[in-house]
């Protein structure tokens, strides 16, 4: 495992656009897995950047984002599509063909996430997985003591999830209750995994995840067993790891 540390945040946006960018450059046909939430925001602005300076081109590309709330339509504002769409896709050259989550409107989840699992090995598997963490170390929607073997699966949100995100709704008749996400095997199986984490909050975690047991109780400590896993982090998340990291 490599940790990469970066002095804030927008350094850290910049080391981990700089290795998704070297992976498109050595490998325009890639296949890059996403991830949503406020982490990568940077990220995805400094990819549009060097897009727009000619320095990278999105047009071979194809992506597989982790994961999509049920229920809610692609045009919601809350919607991890909508999300994509106004974060990235929208100011790079990507074909929208090209780009895929979970449909969260399908009338059969399980075919859908059977059809997303195909999906992803018919365009060979995930060349690079970019990851948050959540504060209690979940990765995709995969939250403590989900069972390690899932591929893409629906979930049931934590009732405590379901209230944090009554904010951004009417009422809280319209948070989702479930979503589709890509399960800690589909996951495993990219060839390389870039973690992004910043800030203080998730300093803790993130060194649960890394020196701490793997255990499903800690879902993101299971990168410890992948053979090519990149930490990106600032100063603040990497304030418990040992010096010379
Ligand atoms: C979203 C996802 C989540 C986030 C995690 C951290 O697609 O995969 O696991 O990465 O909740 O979110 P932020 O970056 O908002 O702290």
């Amino acid at each position: 495992m490599k940790i990469i540390h970066a002095n804030d945040y927008a350094g850290m946006c910049r080391k981990a656009a700089n290795i998704i960018s070297a992976q498109i450059i050595l490998f325009p046909n890639s296949v890059i897995g996403l991830a949503t939430g406020s982490t990568p925001v940077g990220v995805y602005r400094q990819l549009i950047e060097w897009y727009r300076k000619d320095d990278l081109d999105f047009s071979t590309v194809h992506t597989v984002n982790l994961d999509e709330y049920c229920g809610i339509s692609p045009d919601h504002p809350q919607s991890y599509r909508y999300y994509m769409n106004q974060n990235f896709f929208k100011d790079v050259n990507i074909p929208a063909g090209n780009t895929n989550l979970p449909n969260g409107l399908a009338e059969d989840f399980d075919m859908e996430c059977t059809r997303y699992d195909h999906l992803i090995s018919e365009l060979g598997g995930i060349d690079l997985q970019l990851l948050g963490i959540g504060h209690n170390g979940h990765i995709g929607f995969n939250e403590p003591n989900e069972a390690y073997g899932k591929m893409t699966h629906r979930i049931q949100l934590k009732q405590s999830t379901v209230d944090a995100n009554a904010r951004f709704f009417e009422d809280s008749s319209q948070v989702p209750r479930y979503a589709l996400t890509m399960g800690i095997r589909a996951i495993m199986q990219a060839q390389k995994i870039v973690m992004v984490a910043n800030g203080e909050d998730k300093a803790e975690i993130l060194y649960r995840a890394v020196y701490g047991p793997v255990t499903p109780s800690v879902p993101a400590s299971i990168i410890q067993l992948h053979p090519d896993v990149t930490i990106v982090a600032d100063t603040a998340a990497l304030r418990k790891f040992p010096t010379e990291t």
